[in-house]
């Protein structure tokens, strides 16, 4: 095979990166307007299989959010104090592979709620992969019991004082509440 074609296993050197001395990590990214009961699966899932987890949240000066990225940030920490030796929570801007490279890591975990999720989640994976040849994404199933819930889903229900209590952490409904005047 010529040298200048990257092969699927050109990118042995850097696969030892995610694991280091410290143990396996990976990168969990996403937006998290607001943090839901799905996410916090998924994070539970990933602790199962990776020592360490790094909460990616995207800051997007160009997309408007119900929560500014400081919140969102406060409200992911202030959810998973009980795992943070395992747990870091970091604000990102730009593009997911550059913020993966600077925290010398090589894996990105994502969930799978449905089959609908997976065009999207493939044409990113691969895109990410085309970026960064050696980023491999991981792909863990939410439980049947979220499979249903949304970021989305959570702002059309909230504002109207929608019970939410089953999709989202008690910080986040707290939050929600807030944004909403209910107490
Ligand atoms: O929770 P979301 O909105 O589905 O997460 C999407 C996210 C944040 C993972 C994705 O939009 C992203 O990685 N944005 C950063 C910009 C980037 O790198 N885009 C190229 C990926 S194809």
């Amino acid at each position: 095979m010529s040298k200048n074609v990257p092969s699927d296993t050109d990118s042995a050197p850097e696969r030892s990166s995610s694991r280091s001395r410290e143990g396996t990590r990976a990168i969990f990214p996403g937006s998290f307007d607001p943090l839901t009961s799905g996410h916090l699966d998924i994070i539970t899932r990933g602790l199962k299989i990776f020592d360490h987890l790094t909460v990616g949240v995207l800051h997007n000066p160009e997309k408007r959010t119900l929560f500014s990225v400081d919140e969102r940030v406060k409200m992911i920490q202030e959810t998973l104090q009980g795992d943070a030796e395992r747990i870091t929570v970091k604000s990102f801007s730009g593009l997911l592979v550059s913020f993966v490279e600077e925290l010398g890591t090589h894996v990105i975990l994502r969930g799978l709620r449905a089959t609908s999720d997976f065009d999207y989640e493939a044409q990113m994976a691969l895109m990410n992969r085309q970026l960064s040849p050696h980023i491999e994404t991981f792909f863990l199933m939410t439980s049947e019991r979220y499979s249903y819930v949304s970021s989305s889903l959570v702002k059309q229900i909230a504002p109207y004082g929608g019970d939410v209590s089953h999709l989202v952490p008690p910080q986040v409904r707290k939050a929600l509440a807030a944004k909403f005047s209910r107490t």
